[in-house]
């Protein structure tokens, strides 16, 4: 439940904005907007009410009512935007894909441990009631041993070739903006990979248009995972076991609902939990809870593992061969 942190907001692009409204749809407390721009401040401020609207991220960081930092800039700006914060005392809510790489998400961990403040990757499905009850019946060993992982997400995007998802000096691509999703459940369920097998075509821009990850977990165990920008699939996902199988419904990471089927073919749980507004709020809890209990990252999503993924989606990329401007 709101423990009462100050958020201030860092970039108003379509996240901020989803954000904003799920911190105030659930009664948490939005002190401060950071833009580039006073006109962007000022709208977005107007929109959710925000007290405070500041023309710098740099204003936004030194802000002393704000105590908690949520980064919404693309994902090449997510380091220097989270330092900036750090550095200033805040705590951080960094967005998906956590950086571009590991190295850059490497120092995001390494300034926060110094500073003592917490960070933690807005990867916000973690958080949301279905993966919490998932995992609850993956640990109780309803599924018997849990073989493999099937999760895509894919998307029709714009095509504007100028568009973030489109562009390589934003961090385009679907790998990190799409394919992140499955890769971070892969991890929850199984564990880090022991091997990545991954293919991929790109844009004509020269990102990753569709892609395809196979990863190997320990004694055997498998991921199958795909992800595209310009076509719209099922978003769904399965949990496979020897006594049984989890089917998520579209879209798998965000709120929704799952079966819980026996080997024999038998439903034998179904889950619909009705969530208020679009979802994000549950990461915002998980957040505040983790600040009020004195500890420095969340059991859910450490952020030795939001590194360890950043560093999977490295190995995914040398092998497809995409390099990102000044990398
Ligand atoms: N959790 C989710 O469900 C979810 C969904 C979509 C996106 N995301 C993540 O959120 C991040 C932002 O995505 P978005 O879709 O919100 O992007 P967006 O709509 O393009 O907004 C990005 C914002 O970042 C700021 N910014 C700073 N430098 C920029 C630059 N050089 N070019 C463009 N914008 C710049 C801008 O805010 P100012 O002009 O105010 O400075 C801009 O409004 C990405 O990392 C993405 O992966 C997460």
């Amino acid at each position: 439940m709101p423990q009462g942190l100050r958020w201030g907001i860092l970039g108003t692009g379509g996240i901020a904005a989803s954000f904003a409204a799920d911190l105030l749809a659930n009664g948490l407390q939005l002190t401060a907007v950071g833009s580039r721009s006073q006109v962007s401040a000022d709208e977005f401020a107007g929109r959710f009410g925000s007290p405070t609207a500041h023309a710098s991220y740099e204003a936004l960081a030194s802000d002393p009512d704000v105590d908690v930092v949520y980064v919404a800039t693309p994902h090449p700006f997510h380091e220097q935007n989270a330092l900036l914060a750090i550095r200033s005392g805040k705590h951080v809510l960094v967005e998906k894909s956590f950086t571009v790489n590991e190295r850059e998400a490497q120092a995001i961990a390494d300034a926060a441990a110094a500073a003592g403040v917490v960070v933690l990757e807005a990867m916000w499905t973690r958080f949301l009631p279905h993966m919490v009850r998932i995992r609850e019946i993956i640990a109780a060993g309803t599924l018997g041993d849990v073989r493999t992982v099937i999760a895509d997400h894919t998307q029709k995007l714009p095509s504007d070739p100028a568009h973030r998802i489109n562009a390589p000096e934003l961090g385009g691509g679907a790998l990190l903006d799409l394919g992140i999703y499955p890769v971070s459940f892969a991890v929850d369920v199984l564990g880090l990979p022991t091997r990545v097998i991954a293919t991929s075509s790109p844009t004509e821009t020269g990102v990753d248009r569709q892609t395809a990850i196979v990863l190997e977990h320990d004694g055997g165990r498998q991921s199958v995972l795909h992800t595209a920008l310009d076509t719209a699939g099922p978003t769904a996902a399965s949990v496979l076991g020897t006594e049984g199988r989890i089917d998520i419904d579209r879209i798998w990471y965000a709120p929704t609902t799952f079966r819980v089927i026996d080997s024999q073919q038998n439903v034998i749980e179904e889950f619909d939990h009705p969530v208020v507004s679009r979802g994000m709020q549950y990461q915002a809890w998980e957040f505040e809870r983790v600040v009020a209990s004195g500890e420095h990252e969340s059991p859910l999503l450490p952020v030795a593992e939001s590194v360890a993924i950043m560093g999977v989606l490295d190995e995914v990329r040398r092998q497809i061969g995409l390099v990102y401007p000044g990398e």
